[in-house]
């Protein structure tokens, strides 16, 4: 795929310094807009929010809800904002975020940096018609990481349309522990009591949580926390976040994201869509590249997908050519509505 100018522009600087930079020509309205993709066939719902389109921007981008008023330009459906810590904190030293170009991938290992809940939570205040999601998880110093998790939901629901409860990044030490059945199970009650508690005493309409795993879990393991999930009264799973192998030749520590995640991106849906069905809504994320891939997990059963690391190999112009290339893919189908091709394929 022959990079965009801009983004031969960004990949002049370091990572981090061209994510800076993308985040701030964004949120200045820097960026030209994408010609717009409009489609009855696309619209859809995820788990009761409805969105344009099923192309979200992952977690990550994002990290502090700057550039929210400029993702429907972009293209997107949804975006979801964060990671979001209750305290501000700084991450890990730098250098932190490494290119892979010749595989297409990204290791990082930010580890939650991040301007903190009230700054965030303000900027999610801004009048919007435009679905945010608010990705949350806890200080690196938090001695009760629940409670993080509950100060979170508590500011953040009534600001987004969902929220991830994220408990998969490898860069905060101790926080894949919360995916073991015992303390997950806690969490996912603690949250959907939170959306319960805001429901009853101030009215606030029923929207969704999502729980965010790692592409590391083995199936088992994904099958246990999807029961989990449904038990609890949560609405989904975001399958998935960076992974801590190595398909790649990379020594350091940190998340790998990108191409090379997308097999274990597959099978973890895969695992998860067989096991809950419709019973849980998912969303995948980890390598989509292309609306070929898009559609593939689409029809594995994801209700939507998100982006990342392809958008900064080839830029914001993936997000109109994978909404082109599904429109054309769900026609050739005989589908009016990407809801029919959901879990079709699986
Ligand atoms: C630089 C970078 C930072 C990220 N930060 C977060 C984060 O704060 N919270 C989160 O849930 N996921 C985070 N992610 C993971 C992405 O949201 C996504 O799940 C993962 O990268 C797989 O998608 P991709 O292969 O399209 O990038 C980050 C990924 C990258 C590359």
């Amino acid at each position: 795929m022959p990079k965009s100018p801009l983004i031969s522009l960004f990949h002049l600087f370091p990572p981090e310094m061209a994510h800076h930079l993308a985040v701030q020509a964004l949120r200045y309205g820097l960026v030209p807009p994408q010609p717009r993709v409009v489609s009855p066939a696309l619209e859809t719902t995820l788990a009761g929010v409805p969105i344009a389109n099923p192309v979200g921007l992952a977690a990550g981008f994002d990290k502090n809800a700057e550039t929210i008023a400029a993702l429907a330009g972009q293209g997107f459906g949804f975006g979801e904002c964060g990671t979001v810590t209750p305290l501000p904190q700084p991450g890990n030293p730098k250098p932190r975020i490494f290119r892979l170009k010749d595989e297409e991938a990204v290791v990082n290992r930010l580890g939650f940096n991040n301007d903190g809940l009230e700054a965030f939570a303000a900027r999610l205040a801004a009048p919007r018609s435009f679905p945010i999601g608010a990705n949350l998880g806890k200080n690196k110093d938090a001695t009760d990481a629940l409670a993080d998790y509950v100060t979170g939901a508590t500011r953040c629901y009534p600001l987004a349309q969902y929220l991830t409860v994220n408990i998969s990044s490898p860069n905060t030490q101790g926080l894949r522990d919360l995916q073991a059945a015992e303390p997950f199970g806690q969490l996912v009650s603690a949250v959907t009591q939170v959306r319960r508690q805001l429901m009853e005493t101030e009215g606030q309409p029923h929207k969704p949580i999502f729980f965010k795993l790692a592409p590391d879990l083995e199936a088992d393991a994904i099958r246990a926390l999807c029961d989990i999930l449904v038990e609890g009264g949560a609405d989904g799973a975001i399958l998935s976040n960076t992974t801590i192998t190595r398909p790649v030749a990379f020594d350091g520590a940190g998340g790998l994201s990108g191409k090379p995640l997308q097999p274990l991106a597959r099978a973890a849906l895969h695992t998860a869509y067989a096991h809950a069905g419709d019973r849980l809504t998912f969303i995948s994320a980890g390598g989509i590249d292309s609306a070929e891939e898009a559609y593939a997990r689409l029809r594995a059963g994801a209700s939507a997908v998100q982006l990342y690391t392809a958008l900064t190999y080839q830029g914001m112009g993936l997000v109109t050519q994978i909404k082109r290339g599904l429109i054309a893919f769900l026609q050739q189908d005989g589908f009016a509505n990407v809801r029919e091709a959901i879990g079709v394929g699986a």
